[in-house]
Parts: C-alpha cells; structure tokens; sequence
C-alpha cells in the first residue's frame, strides 16, 4: 500500500502539533500538512484530494456541517476524522448523517486512530495517490505593504516574488494592486496588452479570463498588471479586487501582492485573506512613525499579530535612527533586514531584477533569506 497523505486541521496550534507528534509514529502515513483554518480544508474538498484529514477538537462538527453538505461527492476521496472533546451518541449519530469516516475522543489514543486509519486504507490505491501527490495547492497569500511610497515596496515584493519562484519551481503570481502609476510591469521590462481594467469591461473573474490577462516574465512568475492609464484606475472597486484576489488565489500556489501605500480600500479588503503581511519601512523618521501607527492601527483592528512581518528597507544607510532605537519605538523586533546597495537603481532602470542579475549581492543574498518565513525548513509543510 502506499503512503497514506494527511492534513491536520483545527484553530489550536497546540492539538495540531499534538496530532502531528502522534502521526510520526505510523509508518503508513506519508506527507503531513497542517492549517489552523477551515477555509484551507474547503480546496482539499474542492479539488477531490484523497487524503485523510485530521479535524478538531477546536473545529466542531457545527463548522463542517455546510462544507460537507456542499462537497458530499467529495467524501468518496476526502476521509475525516473529527477529534472531540464532547463524544456523545448524538454527534456520532449527525457525524454519520454527514458522511464523516470516524470521530474520536481528544485526547485520540494511537491505537484508535491506527484502527481508523486502517479503515480508511482502501482509498489510497496507487493510482489515487499519484493524482493526489501535487494536489494539495493552497495558495499562500503574501502582501507587501508600506505606509510610505519610495520604502521599496515594488522592488521588494518583485524580487521576492521571482526568488521564490527559483526556490519552489512553484506557480508564482504577482497581483500590481496598485492601480494608479503601478510598476510591476515596468519594473520588470514587461509591456503588457491587457491589464485588470480589461478584466471591468467583460465583467467576468473566473479562471479563463484572469488567465488571458496573466502575463508572463522570463524568470517564470506571472503578473497581474495595473492600468496604464492611471485614470482607468479610479473606475477599479473593491469588489473587482476582491474578485481578481479570490480568483487568482485558485490558480496558484503563492499569490504576491504589491499594494499601494496606506490604508486604501483595496488593501483593506484583502488584508483579512492575507498570510504573510511585510509591513515595509526604512530608516527615516517619518517612515519609522507610520509603521508605529500602523501597527497600533493593525492591533486595534484586531488583525494577527502573527501574520505581520517588520521588513527594514535600506537598513544599513546612516540616517536619522538606530536600528535598536527603531525596535524599542515599535516595540517590535525587525524580522528581515535589506541593504542598500547602488545595484538596485540600475536593475530598476535596466528592468532586470537583482536576484537575476546579481543574486549573491548582498541585496539578492538577503530577499532569498526572507524567502525563510514562508517556507520554514521544517519537514512538515503548513499548507
Ligand atoms: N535596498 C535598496 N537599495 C538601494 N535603492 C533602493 C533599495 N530599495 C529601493 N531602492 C530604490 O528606491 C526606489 C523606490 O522603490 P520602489 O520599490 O519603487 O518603492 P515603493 O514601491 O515603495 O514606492 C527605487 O527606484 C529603487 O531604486
Ligand atoms: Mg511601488
């Protein structure tokens, strides 16, 4: 038989990696991811993965019951073990209603869980395995962000993008949500016929048609490009953003967003569905004070602190603060710093990027290492 591939599944950091300590002591189970969020399960569900998923006991049966109802089809491929604290004949008489393959008592004991992995064994034939091997593309959503225009924020997040696209070999995609004087595509030498102001006029987001506007750079990343015409911008809504970001997530496995500064509506809309927020600043007094609003504004919104990722721009340049006085302002310490280096400005005016043009620069050495947030070098993969 072989190896069966598993997702782990609930809002606890703590039970995920209880159940993922569990699993390294079955030899059947093959690759293991892990999400904290529900809405991560639905892809597998959509995608038809055979796989076990590995749900609760935080998530309950209440958060699944509408998933599972419209994805029941799914459910030949997808089996579920809900793990619970509250183990009573009435949820074991709606998990059946609902098609879940078993539910256990939290903390599970191996031997029930072996004993329900190996009725769910029939699944994963080779043939079922090797279609599901790639499958499991949750697309992670980066947004590079700063409260400042000229912080670097184009340079960075069109960089980062191809760094990671070197490393992953994966679908990488950049979205310019940058719909007035937005440079992605300049920046990479890239004339673009169509842009998302196309996508208006049709009034259609699905698959197809963000496909035909994708346009691709030689280093294999695709860019979703902003208008040309900076007016045509104005005319772009929340809605079409959120449209293009939820379709374009479907259609990739990193999704790099390059945002305009400060709190537009666009960014707003998106920020929620985010993963890895790079708040971008440098050295300067008046970048510094924004990012310590920023963050005040971020933490009252309630937003992740988790999510958010302090990125310095430039952070050897002799100006105005210390980089130890910057963390003691934010209260904060900087998770990745930048260099600055005189090769930027010439790759941004030739359109080759830095870490295609010179990646062992000490610029290029360090947008590779930031690529260490999103993908920790640990076995088992978040997805
Ligand atoms: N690390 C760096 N070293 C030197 N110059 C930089 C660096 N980062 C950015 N720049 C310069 O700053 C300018 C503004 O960068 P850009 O990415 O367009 O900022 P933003 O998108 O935040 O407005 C660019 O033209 C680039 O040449
Ligand atoms: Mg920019």
């Amino acid at each position: 038989m072989k190896k069966i591939p598993v997702v782990v599944i609930d809002k606890d950091k703590k039970s995920v990696d209880r159940t993922l300590a569990m699993l390294e002591l079955f030899p059947d189970v093959g690759s293991t991811k892990y999400s904290n969020e529900i809405y991560d399960f639905e892809v597998i569900l959509m995608k038809r993965i055979p796989i076990i998923a590995i749900i609760g006991p935080t998530y309950n049966l209440k958060d699944l019951e509408s998933l599972l109802k419209h994805y029941s089809n799914s459910l030949n491929y997808i089996k579920i073990i809900l793990l619970t604290q509250d183990l009573s004949a009435e949820v074991l008489k709606a998990a059946i209603k609902l098609n879940i393959h078993d539910v256990l008592e939290y903390p599970v004991k191996e031997a029930d869980l072996k004993e329900s992995f190996k009725r769910a064994e029939y699944v994963f034939t080779d043939n079922n395995i090797s279609e599901a091997q790639d499958a499991v593309r949750v697309c992670k959503k980066i947004m590079f962000f700063s409260t400042k225009g000229g912080s670097g924020n184009t340079f960075l997040s069109v960089n980062f993008a191809i760094a990671l696209k070197a490393l992953t070999k994966k679908e990488v995609v950049l979205y310019d949500l940058k719909y007035q004087f937005g440079d992605v595509a300049l920046m990479l030498n890239i004339y673009p016929k169509n842009t998302i102001y196309d996508l208006l006029a049709i009034n259609k987001f699905d698959e197809e048609n963000l496909k035909i506007l994708l346009t691709a750079h030689s280093s294999g990343i695709k860019i979703m490009p902003g208008p040309i015409d900076p007016s045509q911008g104005e005319s772009i809504g929340v809605e079409a953003s959120l449209k293009v970001f939820e379709g374009l997530k479907r259609m990739c496995d990193y999704l790099i967003i390059d945002a305009p500064f400060g709190f537009k509506d666009s960014v707003i809309s998106i920020m929620e569905g985010i993963d890895y927020m790079f708040l971008m600043a440098t050295k300067e007094v008046p970048s510094i004070k924004n990012l310590k609003i920023c963050l005040q504004l971020l933490e009252r919104l309630g937003y992740p602190k988790e999510k958010t990722f302090i990125i310095l721009n430039r952070a050897d340049s002799k100006v105005d603060f210390e980089i130890d006085e910057i963390e003691k302002t934010i209260q904060r310490t900087i998770d990745v710093k930048i260099p600055s280096d005189r090769i930027v400005p010439i790759s941004v005016n030739k359109g080759i990027p830095v870490v295609m043009s010179a990646p062992k620069s000490s610029v290029g050495l360090s947008i590779f290492k930031m690529l260490d947030i999103i993908i920790p070098k640990k076995v088992k993969s978040k997805i």
